[in-house]
């Protein structure tokens, strides 16, 4: 019985797969044989924000993490297996941490509703917002407040990435790599480049 379960996706599957290789022949062969993506993407798992989409990247192009509000905390094995493949072996140039406005995740830390392991996932956002509290409650409207803590929670996992030891070996080693803070809209596709750019152990200045 479960055989036939989601026939539907694989039938977009094999479109897909059909509709690829009626582009390019070799296009399954080729990716097969390694991959060499310049980026690595950390993003939120919302399904509204599509990573290879946004920004137009072929598979084989970008290297992606997805986690709730786009996190990047030290503690998690997950993440920092990917940071290091990413950079020790994969060699990207260019580490992209995007947020999103109205992230749900960023909203649930902030307004403290949340429970069980979620609960404890979000702690890092709960703590951006108790850093930053004095700007925020300076912010009369409701979404605009939730949306500067978007753009601060990004800048906080910049700053996590930016302080990583295989991030600061790359850079002693005199690996180029950029750690990027956007933040993605959802009303209108466009992402945000918050300019927070770090490229060395110099500019870390510039995360505040
Ligand atoms: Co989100």
């Amino acid at each position: 019985m479960a055989v036939n379960m989601l026939d539907h996706l694989k039938a977009r599957n094999r479109a897909w797969a059909g509709r690829m290789v009626s582009e390019d022949e070799d296009f399954f062969r080729r990716l097969e044989s390694r991959q060499v993506p310049e980026y690595l993407w950390i993003g939120c798992s919302d399904s509204r924000v599509l990573p290879n989409e946004i920004i137009s990247l072929a598979p084989g192009e970008l290297f992606v993490h997805r986690n709730v509000a786009n996190l990047a905390p030290p503690q998690d094995a997950n993440y920092r297996s990917v940071l290091q493949y990413a950079v020790d072996e994969l060699k990207v140039k260019h580490i992209l941490v995007v947020g999103h406005y109205g992230c749900g995740g960023v909203a649930a830390a902030a307004e403290g509703k949340t429970a069980g392991a979620i609960d404890h996932w979000l702690h890092p956002v709960r703590e951006v917002k108790e850093q930053h509290q004095a700007e925020l409650d300076d912010i009369q409207n409701k979404s605009d407040r939730l949306d500067r803590l978007c753009e601060l929670n990004v800048v906080s996992q910049v700053r996590n990435v930016a302080s990583d030891v295989f991030v600061r070996e790359a850079w002693k080693n005199g690996q180029v790599l950029n750690i990027h803070g956007w933040v993605y809209s959802l009303s209108t596709g466009l992402v945000n480049d918050l300019d927070v750019t770090v490229s060395g152990i110099e500019d870390f200045a510039r995360l505040g």
